[in-house]
């Protein structure tokens, strides 16, 4: 049995050394100098050609390299019933939270306006704080850790999410009350998984609904947005501004309109990047896993598509 490592544009080099630490005796080949295909049994996966998997005939599991399956699930050509894992890492959801909350504090705390203060010499003490009520979309482990912690610091906090939860222990409004759920906040966070439900959310009819001058943080994926409908947005002030770390297109080509959004905070996909010597121990337990018939960790429901 081997590792197939097909990650184009990603290092696979810290990824074999950590697995190796984990497991010597495993066999891995990298994409695209895969010798022997039918070797093949578990493939770890960020952003592969779609299509390549038919070459390995006793492919097992799909693992992938980070916390989203989007990429994955997008390749139609994959069979049904071929097992696809995540990763879900104490150190992943830990960046995650520590990225929204530098967020919701910049917006609450006014970075932005006290820099431009500062460059005008200006000593104004009106107004310190922005009151914050903040809606995280997408209550799984990164939604719920941000849920928890900005509670923690004493911030009112909402979830929402595509399933029904009993028990949740924060208010939550289930996909029906979308509404609802944006009246209710001013900072507005996505952490959803990207599916057909999700693909397109923060849009123009979702931002005339928001409370006047709501924030935006999106820190899923690019096709969560609709890009010129947030900087119609932000034009007509329905929302205040935003921070992404994600966009429909990775890089962001040069000429695109976010460069000179003065609204717009901007990071290159950085939130919260899968380290392999903390990602790998789940990986290679799930080969051992595999092997030995047991279930495996993290498993990703396909019809749920997360
Ligand atoms: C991930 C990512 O899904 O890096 O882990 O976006």
């Amino acid at each position: 049995m081997s590792l197939a490592i097909i990650s184009p544009g990603r290092d696979p080099q810290p990824w074999i050394d950590a697995i190796r630490k984990q497991n010597d005796q495993l066999e891995i080949e990298v994409f695209p100098n895969i010798q022997y295909p039918e070797k093949v049994e578990v493939a770890l996966l960020w952003q592969h050609p779609k299509g390549i998997l038919a070459d390995f005939p006793n492919l097992k599991m799909i693992s992938s390299m980070g916390a989203g399956v989007d990429h994955i699930l997008s390749d139609d050509s994959i069979p049904e019933d071929l097992p696809i894992v995540r990763i879900v890492d104490e150190k992943l959801t830990w960046s995650m939270t520590n990225y929204v909350v530098m967020g919701v504090l910049n917006f609450h705390r006014q970075v932005t306006r006290y820099q431009q203060l500062k460059e005008d010499r200006n000593w104004d003490m009106s107004d310190p704080e922005i009151p914050v009520t903040i809606g995280v979309m997408g209550v799984g482990a990164l939604g719920f850790d941000v849920l928890e912690k900005l509670d923690f610091m004493g911030f009112p906090v909402v979830g929402f999410g595509f399933s029904e939860k009993d028990d949740f222990p924060f208010p939550y409004f289930p996909k029906e009350k979308l509404d609802e759920f944006l009246k209710e906040v001013n900072v507005l966070v996505c952490l959803l998984p990207l599916t057909a439900d999700t693909e397109n959310i923060l849009n123009k009819s979702l931002f005339e609904k928001v409370n006047p001058g709501t924030y935006l943080i999106n820190v899923a994926r690019g096709r969560h947005l609709v890009e010129e409908d947030l900087v119609d947005a932000i034009s007509k002030g329905q929302l205040s501004g935003a921070m992404l770390d994600v966009y429909r297109k990775e890089p962001l080509p040069e000429d695109h309109p976010f460069w000179q959004n003065e609204g717009i905070f901007m990071t290159p996909h950085i939130a919260s990047v899968t380290n392999p010597e903390a990602a790998s121990p789940q990986v290679v337990e799930n080969i051992r896993r595999l092997e030995s018939n047991e279930p495996l960790m993290n498993l990703v429901n396909r019809s749920r598509g997360y």
